[in-house]
């Protein structure tokens, strides 16, 4: 279905300009994927947002709306109308589609925000690294895999404009987005990149193409060890979260986040990182443990499965 209609544009420069980069299509309609395609869409980009089904399309379209309502509430107290339009007004920059390559047919920017699989993604770049204009943006917004993995099949043309766009959960909240720069990108790229994410009122923080980039390389070992802490007994879970929160001003304490987060995640991130990341293999910081396993088996994901180290 479609919120507006596909909007056509010429694409005649070479290079990419801030206005080509307007017209955004975002890869996959989950949580990350509809965060994305809304926070474009508040400052009037142009998104398509794509998925495999209209299932999916409708369920990442709720998100959206849900999101939207809040900071509407935020920014018109008092005023239902001016709300409504607001609300509307951004779901009317926000195009649903199945078609994932007539969808990048005139993209300046295609953000992938896929499951976390390599193939996948690959596939996903290869196919549209071809359907895309040949001076569009290719991001991806991966947590753990390397941004030159996935770009590995492309041409040196396109891996010059591949890039990372790491951007955190919740999307509409969280003000930080890591720019991801593989020793390939153009800085061009990167400079687009940049300008990008601020014109979604995003800040940028540009780092190199490492296992975790800046935030999940010092997230994931402060989660686990939060969890090697609780196996050995010093304290329980409660009160870890208690003393990060009033001892060190987090928003959230460990076991919340790992919740919140997803422990399959967690898991995924710390499994590949310990059997071969880049500089962390057998590192024991990455080490899985028994509690995060023996959850992750019993089906205990965190908030999105209503038990993991709490009951939601
Ligand atoms: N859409 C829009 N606004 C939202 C929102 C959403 N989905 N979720 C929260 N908000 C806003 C609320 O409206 C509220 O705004 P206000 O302060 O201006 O009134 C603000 O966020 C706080 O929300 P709440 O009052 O409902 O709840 P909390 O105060 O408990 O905050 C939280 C919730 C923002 C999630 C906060 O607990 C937090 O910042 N937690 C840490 C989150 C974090 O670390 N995220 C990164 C995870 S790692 C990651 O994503 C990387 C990945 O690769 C693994």
């Amino acid at each position: 279905m479609k919120i507006s209609s596909l909007r056509k544009h010429a694409f005649t420069s070479s290079a990419i300009t801030q206005s080509d980069i307007r017209r955004v299509t975002v890869i996959g309609s989950g949580q990350m994927g509809s965060g994305i395609a809304q926070v474009a869409a508040m400052k009037q980009h142009e998104v398509t947002l794509v998925d495999v089904n209209q299932e999916a399309l409708e369920r990442g379209k709720g998100y959206m709306s849900k999101s939207l309502k809040r900071v509407a509430k935020k920014k018109f107290p008092e005023d239902a109308k001016a709300q409504n339009q607001f609300v509307e007004k951004a779901l009317g920059h926000v195009t649903l589609s199945t078609n994932a390559s007539k969808s990048v047919s005139n993209a300046g920017l295609v953000v992938e925000a896929v499951v976390e699989n390599l193939k996948a993604k690959q596939n996903i770049f290869v196919k549209l690294a071809m359907e895309a204009p040949d001076n569009a943006i290719l991001a991806s917004n991966t947590s753990s895999l390397p941004i030159a993995k996935i770009a590995a099949p492309l041409t040196l043309s396109q891996r010059k404009r591949f890039i990372g766009l790491h951007f955190f959960n919740p999307v509409p909240q969280m003000k930080l987005v890591e720019v991801v720069r593989s020793d390939e990108v153009d800085q061009k790229t990167v400079d687009d990149a940049v300008a990008f994410v601020k014109s979604i009122g995003k800040t940028p923080a540009v780092c190199k193409d490492t296992p975790g980039f800046i935030v999940n390389r010092l997230l994931l070992p402060y989660m686990m060890e939060s969890i090697r802490l609780l196996e050995s007994g010093v304290a329980s879970a409660r009160d870890i979260d208690t003393a990060m929160k009033l001892g060190a001003g987090y928003p959230m304490g460990p076991f919340e986040l790992c919740d919140y987060v997803g422990l399959d995640t967690i898991k995924f991130i710390v499994d590949g990182w310990y059997k071969e990341g880049a500089g962390l293999k057998g590192n024991k910081l990455f080490e899985s443990s028994k509690k995060l396993d023996e959850l992750v088996q019993a089906g205990s994901l965190g908030v999105k499965s209503g038990k993991g180290f709490y009951d939601y």
